[in-house]
C-alpha cells in the first residue's frame, strides 16, 4: 500500500538524489501555445528544450505536472476516466539517455526504499523497428540486463512504441512499463504481446532524439533527449489493487463529503467500464453520478486556480460545462442544497500545500464556484421542464399523426442554450438518454445568427502541436511585454496579467482593472508602446532565482513557481518580466501598435486585443 502523498514525494525525492532540478508544474493552460486549450501530457510545457532552448534550471529535470484532457467527457464515471490528472517525468535536455533513465526507472519501482515492486510484476515494451529507425536492442538488453526476464520483454511497432507531442514536432521511440493487472500471479509467459488486458502501464521513456518536419521527414534534434511520463492517479490506484482509481485515497475526502450531502453510499469496488457505464441499473448510475460530480469539481479548482474563469468560448466554456455537468449530477443525484463549494473546499485542503496558487486563490476560487452553481441550478429545473414538454410535444406528433420525431432542432437546443445555460453538449447527453438526437448544426447556425462570438470556441482546438514561435507571434509576445508595463504606467500598479493569447494576427491580453478604459487612456497606453518602440530598445534574457526576479521588481505570473531559477526579459529601461519567450531581439522589430479593442472579459478583469501593422 502506497499513499498518494508519500508517492508525490518518493518520486520528487529519487530524481533529486540523481541530480535533478524539481520544477513546479507549468498552470494548466498553455502559457505560449494558443493551439491548445489545456497542457495535456507533462512534456507539452517543456517542449521547447527539446528543440534545443535552454531550460534555466539544467539538462536534468524532473517534476509532476497538472494536466486536462476532456474529450472523453462521457467516459467520466468509469474505473479509470479522469479530467485532470498528474503526470510525474524525468527530463533530460541532450544529458542521459537511454541506459540511465531504463536503469532508474527499474530502481525506482523495485527498490524496497522505493516502490519496491517484486520484478515478476513488470513487463516491458520496446520499438520493434521499421523505415523510421531501428529496433531498440540497446533498450531490451539493458532490461534483461537489470533482470527482467525475455518473455517479459515484447517488441512492438509504432502505435505502441512511439511517441510524438504533435503532427510535427520532437519525436521517438519509446518503452513503456507494465504492472500486472491480472488474477492470481503472472505465468512465466505472459506478457504485454501475448496478454493485453492483464498488464497495465504505469511509466512511458520516450527517447527523444527526432523532429518530425511539416513534410513529414524526420531530421535528428540538435541532442537526445528523455521526456518520461507516470500517471499519478493510475500508480496510485493499480499499486494499492484497486480497480478504480476513484476508490483511491485522492478522492476520499470528497467522496465522503458527497456522501454526507447526498445521503447516499458510495460503493467502492464495483467494476465500471464501457459495458456497463451507461446501464440504468442504479447502484451503477449512483456511483457514476458521483465520480463525475467529484472528477469535474476537482478539475473546476484547478482550472480556476490557474486562472481560467466561466464564459461561453474556450478554457472558460469547458470549465463552464464541466461545472453544470457536475450541477445536473447532483439534480439527478436528489442533492436539492448548494454542494460545489463545500466539495471546492476539499480539493482546496488536499492541495493547497502542493500548488501555491491554489491556495493564493482560494477566496476567488470559491466565489466563482459559488456564482457558477447559483446561476444554473436556477434555470436547470426550468430547462428540464422545458426538455420535458419538448418530449411531449413529440410524444403527441407520434400519436397524432404517427410522426416519429428523433432530433431535436438547433433552435430548440440553442433556446435551451441560450434561456437555460444548456451547454450544447448537456442537451445532447440528455438527447442520447431518450434516444434522439440533436442537429448540431442547426444549433450551430442559430448560435451564430445570435451572437458574433469567437469562432474558435468549444474543443476544436484540440489539435496537440506546439507553441508557434514564428516571427509574427515572437513580436507579439515582445509587444504584450510592453503592453502589460504600459498599463501599470497608465492605470496604476493594481495591473496584473490574468490572461494571454497570442496568435500571428494579433495578441489579446486580460489584466485585473474594474473600470473600462478611457479613449485617453488607451491612447496613452498606445503612445507609450510605440514610443518603447521608435527607441529601439535592445530586449535580453538573463535566469535568475524567483527572490531575485522579485526583487528586482520583475511583473509577470510566477504561478507556482517558488525555488527555481526562471527566465526574466529586460525591455532596456522599460519592462522587466518572467517569461519563457520567445522575443525579438530589439524593439524596433515590431512595427506599429495598436489596440482594437477593449472591453469586459469577466469581473474586474478586463480584455485588450491589439495588433502590429507594418
Ligand atoms: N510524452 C509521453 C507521454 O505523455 C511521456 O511523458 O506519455
Amino acid at each position: 500500500m502506497i499513499h498518494s502523498k508519500d508517492l508525490r514525494k518518493k518520486f520528487l525525492q529519487f530524481f533529486a538524489e540523481k541530480q535533478h532540478a524539481i520544477i513546479a508544474s507549468a498552470p494548466v493552460v498553455p502559457e505560449n501555445d494558443p493551439t491548445v486549450l489545456f497542457n495535456t501530457a507533462g512534456m507539452q510545457p517543456l517542449a521547447p528544450y527539446f528543440m534545443g532552448e535552454k531550460h534555466p534550471e539544467g539538462t536534468r529535470i524532473a517534476n509532476i505536472q497538472k494536466c486536462i484532457r476532456t474529450n472523453d467527457l462521457e467516459e467520466v464515471g468509469d474505473d479509470t476516466h479522469c479530467t485532470f490528472f498528474e503526470m510525474m517525468g524525468n527530463w533530460s535536455f541532450g544529458d542521459y539517455f537511454k541506459e540511465e533513465t531504463i536503469t532508474w526507472s527499474f530502481e525506482f519501482l523495485t527498490s524496497p526504499k522505493y516502490l519496491n515492486i517484486p520484478i515478476d510484476q513488470l513487463a516491458v515494451t520496446v520499438f520493434a523497428g521499421d523505415d523510421d529507425a531501428q529496433r531498440d536492442t540497446i533498450s531490451s538488453d539493458l532490461w534483461e540486463k537489470l533482470g527482467i526476464p525475455k518473455e517479459r520483454i515484447s517488441f512492438l511497432g509504432k502505435k505502441d512504441n512511439w511517441w510524438a507531442a504533435g503532427a510535427t514536432g520532437p519525436c521517438g521511440t519509446d518503452s513503456e512499463i507494465f504492472y500486472w493487472v491480472g488474477q492470481g500471479t503472472p505465468p512465466i509467459h505472459s506478457n504485454v504481446e501475448n496478454d493485453e488486458l492483464s498488464w497495465m502501464e504505469i511509466w512511458n521513456n520516450v527517447f527523444m532524439e527526432f523532429n518530425r518536419n511539416a513534410d513529414n521527414s524526420l531530421t535528428e534534434l540538435p541532442s537526445k533527449n528523455v521526456d518520461t511520463g507516470m500517471g499519478f492517479e493510475r500508480v496510485c490506484t493499480v499499486l494499492n489493487g484497486h480497480k478504480s482509481v476513484y476508490d483511491t485515497d485522492i478522492f476520499a475526502d470528497m467522496l465522503q463529503k458527497l456522501e454526507e450531502i447526498s445521503g447516499k453510499k458510495y460503493q467502492s469496488g464495483i467494476v465500471i467500464n464501457e459495458d456497463n457505464l451507461h446501464d440504468s441499473d442504479s447502484t451503477i448510475q449512483t456511483i457514476k453520478r458521483m465520480r463525475i460530480i467529484v472528477d469535474h469539481i476537482r478539475t473546476a479548482v484547478i482550472m480556476l486556480s490557474d486562472g481560467v474563469r466561466p464564459s461561453n468560448v474556450d478554457q472558460g466554456y469547458i470549465l463552464r460545462r464541466l461545472i453544470r455537468r457536475a450541477i445536473r449530477s447532483a439534480h439527478q443525484l436528489g442533492i436539492e442544497q448548494s454542494f460545489a463549494v463545500k466539495l471546492g473546499q476539499c480539493v482546496i485542503e488536499k492541495f493547497s500545500e502542493i500548488y501555491l496558487n491554489i491556495d493564493k486563490n482560494k477566496a476567488i476560487i470559491l466565489e466563482e464556484l459559488t456564482q457558477e452553481e447559483g446561476k444554473f441550478r436556477k434555470t436547470l429545473i426550468q430547462g428540464l421542464k422545458e426538455f420535458e414538454k419538448l418530449l411531449r410535444g413529440f410524444a403527441i406528433a407520434l400519436e397524432r399523426s404517427g410522426k416519429k420525431i428523433t432530433t431535436i432542432s438547433g433552435d430548440k437546443a440553442f433556446k435551451l442554450y441560450d434561456t437555460y445555460g444548456f451547454p450544447l453538449e448537456m442537451t445532447q447527453e440528455l438527447a442520447k438518454e431518450h434516444s434522439l438526437e440533436v442537429d448540431a448544426a442547426g444549433f450551430a447556425l442559430a448560435y451564430k445568427k445570435h451572437q458574433e462570438l469567437s469562432k474558435q470556441g468549444s474543443e476544436k482546438k484540440f489539435k496537440g502541436g506546439l507553441a508557434d514561435d514564428s516571427q509574427e507571434v515572437t513580436a507579439y509576445h515582445t509587444a504584450t511585454h510592453l503592453l502589460h508595463q504600459a498599463l501599470k504606467d497608465v492605470l496604476g500598479d493594481h495591473v496584473e496579467q490574468k490572461g494571454s493569447n497570442i496568435t500571428s494576427e494579433r495578441l489579446r491580453f486580460d489584466f485585473s482593472h474594474s473600470e473600462k478604459l478611457t479613449d485617453e487612456q488607451k491612447e496613452e497606453v498606445t503612445q507609450l508602446v510605440n514610443t518603447q518602440i521608435a527607441k529601439s530598445l535592445p530586449i535580453t534574457c538573463t535566469e535568475m532565482t524567483v527572490d531575485q526576479a522579485k526583487s528586482e521588481g520583475a511583473i509577470g505570473l510566477f504561478g507556482d513557481k517558488y525555488d527555481e531559477k526562471i527566465k526574466v526579459y529586460t525591455i532596456e529601461g522599460f519592462s522587466k518580466e518572467i517569461c519563457g519567450g520567445p522575443h525579438v531581439e530589439n524593439t524596433k522589430e515590431l512595427g506599429v501598435f495598436k489596440i482594437k479593442k477593449e472591453q469586459a472579459s469577466s469581473a474586474g478583469i478586463r480584455r485588450i486585443k491589439a495588433i502590429l501593422t507594418k
